[in-house]
């Protein structure tokens, strides 16, 4: 299951000239394909066969490479074009290890190849090394692809339905189009990506050792990589005549074939080719069949003997094909289960001589396939044209992209190398917030919560809820009840927060509030009730107790005077008192982290980490008290707000900030805050994308070149934009509706390329979020003292709700980095405030029992103080 990167199969619209090579079937081929595109699409190839001698293919790997260009030079020459630096697909016809299109190491050989030095090496470098030997020409490789997948795109180009490459020749082996989400070898989920299965391995771990046969296990041990490839060793041309042989020799020893005779001939391993199968089996007399057999063998038959001969054959090659068959119906049914049908209609490309030439192969594998998929209606087509022009089709996409889009992104993507070194930056961010010697100095700043556990079922009460700093103003009234079991129940208002009092003075702003919320307590008729408040606040805050928030800075939209290094609950109160038409009791101040982990926690008691991905990025996580040196005591666990949006604030990340990012920044409202916020969250990622698209088609990449007034207008491309062209059905009609709403005329081109533009932006968003997540499971994993950590992560936020790929991307690369721990994602579906709630009944129920009772304990005390 070897990932091809081969992201589609041909649409029309690719164009130019290209070399191919085509090594590793019966034939070595050097080809060039001109490609047009349009309505006189079409594909002209033009080629020379060149022979590999067997001393080459079993020789030095510098020799096998070096006669490669020698036979690539003549080529040339003979067709004048040493002096084009012509792109080149490589067909490479063995398993290759890829990490992009140009890239793959030789997993091992296969068939009769067995040249030293080659295994575990890229492929692509030994090729560019035998070229910079030879010295005469240079080339531009662009792509290396098993023929399986040529053979797939070479039909394709015909048949929109072809997504199967199928090779029934000197090996056996077959690609697919797998969707992303299901290849967890590679980062991504969106769309789709060509597997080369390698099905020819199948049963190197012994799953098919009650089929084989002791015929089998002979020609394995006779072969150059015994105990390998047993299936191909089975299905494929270069071992279904030695399987013929070895039963011959078998039947001779019992004395039921050639007298008991084995002659000379009989004895060479190899005689006995394939292409006689095909042969024997088309005989219909039994005369010719004898002559073709003397001829052919010198076997000195009778006319049993040729019957028995063309049974065993007619055996060996029906068994071949019924096991291609079943291999086929399994990868139909995948493709049908992937996608959710009842009844899957699709085309299978094929090639290979066995396929072409034998009489009955292709009839009896169609069968097979008819019989074992039911469901699926497949169609074979045969590929005229063989697998180079299919490698040139690949070239031109490749050479598109690569050229164009990823010269500008390439330093957006990251491997998981990177990642990890990234959690382990943030790790050590973690451990410097929460020590009081470095935390002073600390960006990622830690700040201890006064929450001590999550919800535990027994909170009950009549609350509200105040929800400010995401982008909804939201209050809220939250009824908890305890009867039988506990339900809640929650009404909502929303209200607006013009531009004009967030940017204002702190006073307006938190007359603001006040009001909305008298207008809220005034439509639920609630204004003469004394109410408990729970104030979620969606910004850094330094807490000393769990009713007191002192804002360290605004982030986000947020800006207003006078408000920093204040107490925000005070500053409510004073405009609450200030209108005097109603009371309130704010008994705690969270933030939109913690009241979303405690939102989730209400429902799964195993939930101690909470993120957003939203406006802003975010996380908090419960934290041992005997680690937290700001706060006194060690018994139990504290709620931590990470306020990991200020990581990289010192220039932890510049290695990995693009001259994009640094453009946001400057144009932010805080400059040289929250740098790893700019890079993730909602409120910047659009405008990341119309910083690129502007660049691009400034360097004439995108739109021909022309720029509109709306494209270079800030905001004017929005997060949600992104969310919707990321869609995988109706994306680029969205890309192109989006696109002319800025005023651009975009081509097919054009919408493809902007897609991906927000594939890699918002990948990269998932990606680093991933990382800094996966920093904090390790950490209570170590907390714990476990082995595996089991957890659940409660998440909430616009860009992890709306967008299409976000989620499943993201839990599939914290999957990757942290193998160890187990993680629940879930989704909080009902928004901070009831979170909030849960705080303010824990608050209020130690409250109560501090009055209640008729001498308070000096513990309870402590605790409610704290
Ligand atoms: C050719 C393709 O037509 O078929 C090759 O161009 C492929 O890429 C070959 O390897 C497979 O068939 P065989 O029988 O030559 O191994
Ligand atoms: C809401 C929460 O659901 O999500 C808020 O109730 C939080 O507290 C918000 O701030 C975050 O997402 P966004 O996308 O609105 O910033
Ligand atoms: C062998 C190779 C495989 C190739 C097939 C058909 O199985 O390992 O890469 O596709 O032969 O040529
Ligand atoms: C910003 C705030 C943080 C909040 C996050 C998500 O990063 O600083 O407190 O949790 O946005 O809303």
């Amino acid at each position: 299951m070897l990932p091809a990167f081969v992201f589609q199969t041909p649409d029309g619209t690719e164009r130019g000239k290209y070399l191919a090579l085509d090594l590793g079937g019966t034939n070595f081929r050097v080809l060039v394909v001109k490609i047009r595109s349009g309505i006189r699409k079409s594909v002209r190839m033009y080629n020379k066969i060149y022979a590999i001698p067997h001393e080459i293919m079993q020789g030095t790997g510098e020799e096998l490479f070096d006669h490669i260009v020698h036979c690539i030079s003549d080529f040339l020459d003979y067709m004048g074009m040493k002096n084009t630096r012509l792109p080149l697909g490589f067909t490479f016809s063995f398993p290759c290890r890829q990490t992009g299109i140009d890239k793959g190491s030789l997993v091992s050989w296969t068939k009769g190849f067995k040249a030293t030095d080659c295994e575990d090496h890229d492929v692509v470098d030994m090729l560019r090394d035998a070229i910079k030997r030879r010295n005469e020409f240079d080339l531009d490789i662009v792509a290396v692809v098993n023929d399986t997948v040529g053979t797939m795109m070479t039909c394709a180009y015909e048949d929109s339905k072809c997504e199967i490459g199928l090779i029934a020749g000197t090996g056996s082996n077959v690609c697919y189009m797998e969707d992303m989400r299901n290849i967890e070898t590679v980062e991504g989920d969106e769309g789709q990506m060509c597997v080369n299965t390698e099905w020819g391995g199948f049963g190197e771990n012994g799953c098919i050792e009650d089929i084989r046969t002791k015929f089998d296990r002979e020609v394995d041990e006779g072969s150059l990589n015994s105990g390998k490839q047993r299936f191909e060793k089975m299905t494929s041309g270069m071992y279904l005549g030695e399987i013929v042989r070895q039963i011959l020799i078998d039947l001779t020893k019992r004395g039921l074939l050639f007298r008991g005779r084995i002659t000379e001939p009989l004895k060479t391993r190899g005689i006995f080719e394939t292409k006689f199968l095909s042969q024997i089996e088309r005989f219909i007399s039994t005369y010719t069949l004898i002559i073709a057999l003397m001829h052919l063998q010198s076997l000195g038959s009778t006319c049993d003997d040729s019957i028995i001969v063309k049974e065993v054959c007619g055996a060996v090659s029906h068994r071949a094909a019924q096991l291609c068959g079943a291999g086929m119906a399994a990868i139909v049914e995948k493709i049908r289960e992937n996608r959710g049908l009842e009844h899957l209609e699709i085309t299978v490309g094929v090639d290979g001589t066995l396929y072409k030439l034998h009489p009955h192969f292709s009839r009896v594998l169609k069968d097979t396939v008819r019989d074992l998929a039911p469901k699926c209606t497949v169609s074979f087509v045969l590929s005229e044209d063989g697998s180079g022009k299919g490698a040139a089709l690949i070239t031109a996409v490749a050479r598109r992209y690569c050229g164009g889009i990823d010269k500008y992104l390439y330093s957006m993507r990251f491997s998981d190398e990177t990642l990890l070194e990234i959690m382990s930056r943030f790790r050590r961010e973690l451990e410097k917030g929460l020590s009081q010697d470095t935390n002073p100095t600390a960006t990622v700043k830690m700040l201890p919560t006064f929450v001590r556990s999550i919800p535990d079922g027994t909170e009950k009460g009549d609350f509200i809820a105040l929800d400010l700093g995401g982008s909804n103003f939201r209050i809220l009234r939250v009824k908890v009840s305890h009867e039988k079991k506990q339900t809640v129940q929650m009404e909502t208002e929303i209200y607006d927060t013009p531009e004009d009092i967030i940017h204002g003075s702190g006073t307006r702003l938190f007359d603001h509030v006040a009001e909305c919320l008298g207008d809220f307590m005034e439509k639920h008729k609630i204004k003469d009730k004394k109410l408990p408040v729970g104030f979620t606040f969606s910004f850094p805050c330094a807490q000393t107790k769990l009713d007191e928030g002192i804002l360290l800075t605004w982030t986000k939209r947020f800006k207003a005077s006078g408000v920093e290094g204040m107490d925000v609950v005070k500053l409510l109160n004073k405009a609450i008192k200030k209108r005097g038409d109603y009371e309130a009791d704010i008994m705690a101040v969270v933030n939109d982290t913690v009241g979303t982990m405690m939102t989730c926690g209400f429902d799964d008691h195993r939930c101690e980490v909470g993120i957003i991905i939203g406006t802003g990025t975010n996380a908090c996580y419960m934290e041992e008290m005997r680690h937290i040196e700001l706060v006194e005591g060690d018994e139990g666990r504290m709620c931590i707000n990470t306020e990991w949006g200020a990581f990289g604030d010192d220039g932890m990340l510049e290695d990995i900030r693009t001259d994009f990012d640094r453009d946001i920044d400057r144009g932010s409202l805080n400059p040289g805050k929250q740098l790893f916020e700019k890079m993730v969250s909602g409120m910047y990622m659009g405008e990341l994308v119309r910083l690129i698209l502007v660049k691009m088609a400034r360097e004439g990449l995108l739109f021909e070149g022309r720029i509109t007034p709306e494209l270079l207008t800030k905001g004017k491309f929005e997060t949600k934009h992104i969310s919707a062209i990321e869609k995988s059905k109706e994306g680029l009609s969205k890309a192109k509706e989006i696109l002319a709403r800025l005023g651009v005329e975009p081509s097919a081109d054009d919408c493809i390329a902007v897609q991906h533009v927000c594939a890699i932006v918002s990948f990269r968003s998932a990606s680093l979020v991933a990382a800094t997540l996966a920093a904090i499971l390790t950490r209570l994993k170590d907390n714990k003292h476990v082995p595996r950590l089991k957890t659940t992560v409660g998440i909430d936020g616009s860009l992890y709700k709306m967008h299409p790929q976000y989620a499943r991307r993201l839990h599939k690369t914290v999957r990757r980095l942290v193998p160890e721990c187990d993680v629940r994602f879930l989704l909080s579906e009902s928004g901070s405030g009831k979170g909030a709630a849960m705080v303010t009944a824990w608050a209020y129920r130690t409250l109560a029992c501090l009055w209640d009772s008729p001498s308070p304990s000096p513990a309870s005390k402590l605790v409610w103080m704290l």
